[in-house]
């Protein structure tokens, strides 16, 4: 697997000789994954049927999945959506208003895009993100490209270049390394019609920045709240975003968090055991875990944001049996990782 490592690379013309290689693997149907601001994309050109299967097929992906399709400039709009004039006022809007940015759209396809990016819907997820090498890369290669997250189903999304190393070594042609990823959480999926705006996943771009500005009722689709209801994103359905340790989580009061760290650790000694908590945090174990403290240089929520999936990772690798984290209250940015959390602890997540 190559990588085209452009860390540090700002200058655009020589960002564009470095990342000639990999946009020309795009063109001719190959798979290469790319940093965005949220996660590392899977990408090939969305016009290519065999290409968008072999993302499936590199992925392990279940076929029923739908892909979001990325633009590189405003102007590549019109080559994915059908009907580019007639679209509702607020989701013009949301496009003005939030990107390049970690939001993705739902909107009718443009028919030159791959039947498998959208099996058996007549919408696609377009997402014009805001990552410099993510633009320069998919303008490069004259393509829509579409663009799951770069893991393989069911593990965490990968947020640095080695992360996609481990899951897709052999299965792509390459990645371009541009660092480690600044949001960590995926986008926010969001269908928007004249009257109000659904979010089907919670991500970068928050409910409440969708309602300041859109000027419309914005809702949560009903799976987010009740679990038995069926979720409009596929993807929302599948066992997501979860390591091999056992993921544990609590949010509310924190003395009472910490009551309960203690007490997990006291019942599972000579287990592996890994933490994550906020800042200034010194919960006494007694086998030594491994604990990631966060800094205390930036609110809690966005640290936890951008580095939770890269810990889960390390976590994994380390031999951890479990890994106990500290949530946040499920506003902002903080309903986005809450809801990851929801996954991976697959529904060990405590009030307390
Ligand atoms: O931040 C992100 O969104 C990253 C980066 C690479 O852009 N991509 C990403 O893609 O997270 P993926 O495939 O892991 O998640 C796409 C989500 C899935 O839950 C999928 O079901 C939903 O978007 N989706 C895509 N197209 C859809 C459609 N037409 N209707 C409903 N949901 C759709
Ligand atoms: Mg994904």
């Amino acid at each position: 697997m190559k990588v085209w490592d452009v860390r540090g690379v700002v200058e655009e013309a020589s960002l564009s000789e470095k990342l000639q290689e990999a946009a020309a693997a795009l063109q001719q149907g190959g798979l290469v994954a790319f940093p965005t601001e949220t996660v590392y994309g899977l990408g090939a050109d969305a016009t290519n049927e065999q290409a968008v299967r072999d993302i499936f097929a590199a992925k392990e992906r279940p076929a029923d999945n739908p892909l979001i399709v990325h633009i590189g400039d405003m102007s590549m709009l019109r080559q994915v959506v059908a009907d580019e004039k007639d679209l509702p006022a607020p989701a013009r809007k949301a496009m003005e208003e939030f990107w390049p940015g970690p939001l993705t759209l739902i909107l009718p396809a443009h028919p030159a895009i791959a039947p498998s990016v959208r099996p058996g819907m007549d919408t696609i997820g377009v997402r014009f993100p805001a990552h410099p090498v993510a633009q320069a890369l998919i303008r490069l290669s004259g393509r829509p490209i579409a663009a799951p997250s770069a893991n393989r189903s069911g593990k965490p999304s990968p947020t640095t270049a080695s992360d996609v190393a481990e899951d897709m070594e052999g299965r792509i042609v390459g990645v371009v390394d541009g660092g480690a990823c600044t949001v960590g959480v995926e986008s926010t999926v969001v269908a928007i019609s004249d009257q109000e705006a659904v979010i089907y996943r919670p991500g970068g771009v928050t409910q409440e920045q969708l309602a300041e500005r859109l000027g419309i009722p914005v809702v949560l689709d009903p799976h987010l709240s009740t679990p038995t209801a069926a979720p409009k994103a596929p993807g929302m359905k599948y066992r997501h975003y979860a390591p091999d340790a056992s993921v544990h989580v609590w949010w509310g009061d924190g003395s009472a968090i910490e009551g309960a760290l203690r007490q997990f650790c006291e019942q599972h000694v000579g287990e592996r055991i890994a933490m994550i908590v906020p800042a200034g945090w010194s919960v006494s174990t007694a086998d030594g875990a491994l604990v990631w403290s966060a800094p205390s240089s930036e609110p809690y929520a966005a640290a936890l944001s951008r580095e939770l999936y890269r810990l889960l990772r390390e976590f994994d690798r380390a031999g951890a049996e479990h890994i106990l984290v500290v949530g946040v209250p499920p506003q902002g940015l903080g309903a986005a990782v809450m809801n990851r959390l929801q996954k991976a602890a697959e529904g060990r997540v405590n009030r307390v």
